[in-house]
């Protein structure tokens, strides 16, 4: 069935106490807002609209970033949730499926339990997502009655009995756009909070004839982030799914709980990823490399049998191909290294390419920037660079061709040449000794 989803993250988010929308906060490298688009992208939407009002433009740029196609709708008042669904209406009129509303603070929700939520509209109107709550709190409260889901009631509206309910509501629904709009037109705020309550809809329905049930989840996967504690408890929980899953897939981690993931994170069979290694986004590692301790990485791509670190930064298009070694506080950026190269010690790569079995010697340094353009640097296959070397973008040295230590190379360099550009030594006998003479007899006099 077609579906669309409605991601609801007008709120304000006090709790967060933060200028930032409380849905743009990031776990594991994206927007929590993100999270919940990914979970709902499971279900393959015809459309996606997010409902955004506090920050609204900065909702807008997150969300069209992971997904260009996202259709923004705006709450410029919170009047509650059945408000805030509303203002997708419009720019569902003329879409004809289901519709699932999830919550843009609410990250974990499994491709599974949509699936399961999906499975179970063929046989209800409406389907709700709830939870056993080991502490059911100020969670609204699902009754069910005869095997059918009757209301949800508020926590501020309920009963002691409700209360004492410990199915609770995790705010994602799903029901058929035209019965969800319809019925949200009916919803009022005469309650406890003087808000549309979304959850008002299961009682309009169940008196109209129409059918509601529940699909349990798993309570880590509703946890809906409030505060800077619950964001921190929601990476920490990120962190720790990711690891387990990093090495039933096949990775050896020596210690797991150092390392850290972006949401993104491809790692193939067989690496080895040492202590302390940070992951950014975008990154892809292919089958046994090793990333050896201390190093962070981002939007990269290493190859099979690649080496980085201890202690090196790849950073956003730093592509190495097979058996690449790049070693000790090596930066790469923007940059293509070819098979069987290496940039062992002490080096910046940006804006280049390197080729094949080239080897960068320790210090050197592409001088890409000129303070306000960007340049490139090309070196060619089985290339020597000399330790030290500034090579003054733009600048292409050729195949096999060698830089002398210490050079600061501003010309091309033609394939097979030396490039020396330094310089001359010159040595004076005797000086040395002559000089410290000197000063010490005049260290000796006292002046
Ligand atoms: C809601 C549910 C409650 C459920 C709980 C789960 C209602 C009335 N209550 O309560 O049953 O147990 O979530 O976490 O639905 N939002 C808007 N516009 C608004 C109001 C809210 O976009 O006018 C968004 C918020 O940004 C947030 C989500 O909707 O992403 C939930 O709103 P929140 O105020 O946190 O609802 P709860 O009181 O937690
Ligand atoms: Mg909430």
């Amino acid at each position: 069935m077609a579906t669309a989803l409605i991601i609801l993250g007008a709120g304000m988010g006090t709790r967060m106490n933060s200028d930032l929308p409380k849905v743009l906060h990031e776990i594991a490298g994206a927007p929590m807002l993100v999270h919940a688009m990914k979970s709902g992208a499971a279900l393959d939407p015809e459309a996606t609209v997010v409902v955004a009002g506090h920050g609204a433009a900065l909702v807008e740029k997150a969300a069209k970033a992971y997904d260009p196609d996202v259709i923004m709708a705006l709450q410029s008042e919170q009047l509650g949730t059945a408000h805030a669904v509303r203002q997708a209406q419009e720019a569902l009129a003329d879409f004809d499926g289901d519709t699932l509303v999830l919550y843009g603070d609410t990250p974990f929700i499994r491709s599974e339990t949509l699936a399961a939520m999906a499975a179970a509209r063929l046989t209800h109107d409406i389907v709700v997502l709830g939870f056993e709550a080991a502490d059911p709190g100020r969670y609204g409260r699902l009754i069910v009655q005869d095997g059918q889901l009757d209301r949800i009631v508020e926590f501020k509206d309920a009963s002691d009995d409700e209360r004492s309910v410990s199915l609770c509501n995790s705010g994602v629904i799903a029901a058929n756009a035209s019965v969800l709009f319809d019925l949200i037109s009916e919803v009022g705020n005469d309650n406890a909070a003087q808000e549309y309550y979304l959850t008002d809809i299961i009682g309009i329905a169940r008196s109209r004839g129409l059918s509601a049930t529940v699909v349990r989840c798993d309570e880590a996967e509703t946890l809906g982030i409030n505060a800077r504690s619950e964001l921190a408890q929601a990476e920490a929980l990120f962190q720790q799914n990711a690891r387990a899953t990093a090495m039933d897939d096949g990775v050896t981690m020596t210690a797991p709980d150092t390392v850290f993931f972006a949401h993104d994170t491809v790692i193939g069979r067989d690496t080895v990823i040492e202590p302390n290694v940070v992951f950014g986004p975008g990154v892809t590692i292919e089958s046994g490399a090793t990333i050896r301790a201390f190093s962070h990485l981002e939007g990269c791509h290493v190859s099979r049998g690649g080496i980085v670190g201890p202690y090196a930064r790849l950073r956003p298009g730093a592509e190495l191909s097979e058996n690449v070694k790049v070693g000790n506080f090596v930066e790469i950026k923007n940059a293509q290294v070819a098979e069987g190269a290496k940039v062992n010690h002490l080096s910046y790569i940006g804006d280049a390419s390197i080729g094949a079995r080239s080897n960068i010697g320790a210090g050197t340094i592409t001088c890409n920037y000129d303070g306000v353009f960007k340049h490139r640097t090309d070196i060619g296959e089985d290339v020597f660079i000399g330790s030290n070397t500034m090579l003054v973008a733009p600048i292409r040295v050729g195949d096999a061709a060698m830089t002398g230590t210490g050079s600061i190379i501003t010309r091309d360099v033609p394939g097979g040449d030396l490039a020396v550009g330094r310089a001359r030594q010159e040595n004076k006998p005797g000086f040395a000794l002559r000089f410290f003479q000197k000063l010490k007899a005049k260290k000796a006099k006292g002046s």
